[in-house]
């Protein structure tokens, strides 16, 4: 494959990406092993993001890449409509090992957005089931992000995203952010103020009546908008209310899954569990596009009361794809030999001590860390909001490092095999950006 400049970048549009400032001055990725990208120009690029959370193993995994290999060769293709083929199944067991058998099916998806639209339906259709058709409205939060269908930007609450898309889906109301610089700047873990901020689900239900409500869907962390983490209690008040009221409640895992947090989900690191969990990234380490969702037994037997026939009118033509299971299990036999998860929860004392040294450098405001994800929050340039952190993606790529930033927030979230010598590479040259930046 082409490892060289590319003779023309005109025709590929990018996504999410100011496409004629990168095309201008381009930052391109050539091969990637272990924790490190190497660009174009030959240089190494420590992964302060894992790609976009995606890459929990490493790079290059010789394990998963085996996987695949092999897969391809033996299987290129088989749809999972009225078939099926054996790598589908086996995956789908093994994740509910992964799980703790805390669920009891799973449906495939090919990304997040996917996986979010499909257990949004999965909602209404389960109350259809059962005889509750009326609980059609969705409930999102401001400032999270549940990916780019026209569900997930719906619930979702970047104004950002949703403006340019017309009124998007009827009936959906937005718990408020639970993000307060005032009260939990420089938090380690869950801060500890604003639980009852759950408590505004019970004023939606006020206005609507519980009866007319489907789903409340969340983020356990957000990770797109800055790392916001829930306070302490958040996310157990919100699961009493859901309970009280006979609403689902859907946790939105698609970073926070495999491990982010030490912990097979988020849900397990904080004791909270959702009936629907939406994942992807880290389920095939990024390899192959790949979703899920994790479904409680209860609502997949809902369907299963209704008379004979196809139960869920939804799918995809590469839901299962067997080289995406082969990836998938192929990662998970990496999560148990090579324990990833103990290895993550070894690191995150040292993560969080790096991650807080950076406290007071210039234009920090805020740090915030849980697990081995990061938010270190910048105060913006005045009138020109997400240039600051821009130039420091910039800059750090151009020193060797890959970070992430969302509007003036760094959020860095490593591949989970980091050793303590990554993240000494990674402080000591953030830092020196942080020091640089104007
Ligand atoms: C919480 C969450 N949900 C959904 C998505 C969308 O996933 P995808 O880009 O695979 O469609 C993302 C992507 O970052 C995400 O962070």
């Amino acid at each position: 494959m082409n490892q060289e400049r590319p003779a023309s970048m005109s025709a590929f549009w990018m996504p999410f990406t100011n496409n004629r400032d990168f095309k201008a001055h381009p930052r391109l990725l050539v091969s990637a092993d272990g924790m490190y990208y190497k660009d174009v120009d030959g240089n190494q690029v420590l992964d302060g993001a894992a790609g976009l959370w995606c890459v929990p193993c490493g790079h290059n995994q010789p394990k998963i890449v085996a996987a695949v290999r092999e897969m391809v060769g033996q299987l290129d293709f088989a749809p999972t409509f009225q078939m099926g083929h054996p790598a589908a199944f086996d995956l789908a067991e093994k994740l509910m090992d992964y799980s703790g058998h805390k669920f009891g099916h799973v449906f495939y998806t090919n990304s997040g957005s996917e996986a979010v639209d499909t257990a949004l339906k999965m909602a209404l259709a389960y109350h259809r089931a059962r005889g509750e058709g009326q609980r059609t409205r969705l409930i999102g939060r401001e400032r999270a992000y549940h990916g780019v269908g026209f569900g997930g930007l719906s619930v979702g609450g970047i104004g950002g995203n949703r403006k340019s898309f017309g009124p998007l889906l009827p009936g959906v109301d937005h718990l408020p952010h639970t993000h307060n610089l005032e009260l939990n700047a420089y938090t380690r873990g869950e801060p500890e103020h604003g639980v009852n901020l759950a408590d505004e689900l019970e004023r939606i239900v006020a206005l609507h009546d519980a009866s007319n409500i489907a789903a409340v869907i969340v983020e356990p962390v957000s990770g797109s908008t800055g790392v916001l983490v829930p306070p302490k209690g958040y996310l157990k008040r919100l699961r009493e209310l859901c309970d009280k009221h006979g609403i689902l409640l859907i946790f939105d895992e698609v970073i926070t899954g495999f491990g982010r947090l030490t912990t097979p989900f988020a849900a397990d690191y904080f004791g909270v569990e959702p009936d629907l969990m939406t994942t992807a990234k880290g389920l095939t380490n990024g390899v192959i596009p790949m979703g899920a969702v994790f479904s409680k037994a209860h609502i997949y037997d809902a369907f299963m009361n209704a008379p004979a026939g196809i139960e869920l009118f939804h799918g995809y033509t590469y839901s299962g794809h067997p080289i995406a299971c082969a990836a998938a299990l192929a990662t998970l036999e990496v999560f148990k030999e090579q324990d990833i998860l103990g290895h993550a929860a070894s690191m995150e004392q040292y993560w969080a001590d790096a991650v807080h040294s950076l406290k007071g450098l210039p234009h920090v405001i805020d740090i915030r860390t849980i697990g081995l994800i990061a938010g270190i929050e910048l105060s913006p340039i005045a009138g020109k909001p997400g240039a600051r952190a821009f130039a420091a993606f910039k800059q750090a790529f151009a020193d060797g490092v890959l970070i992430r930033v969302t509007g003036d927030i760094i959020a860095l979230s490593p591949p989970l095999v980091l050793q303590k010598q990554h993240i000494d590479e990674l402080f000591g040259k953030l830092s020196t950006v942080l020091k640089n930046l104007d």
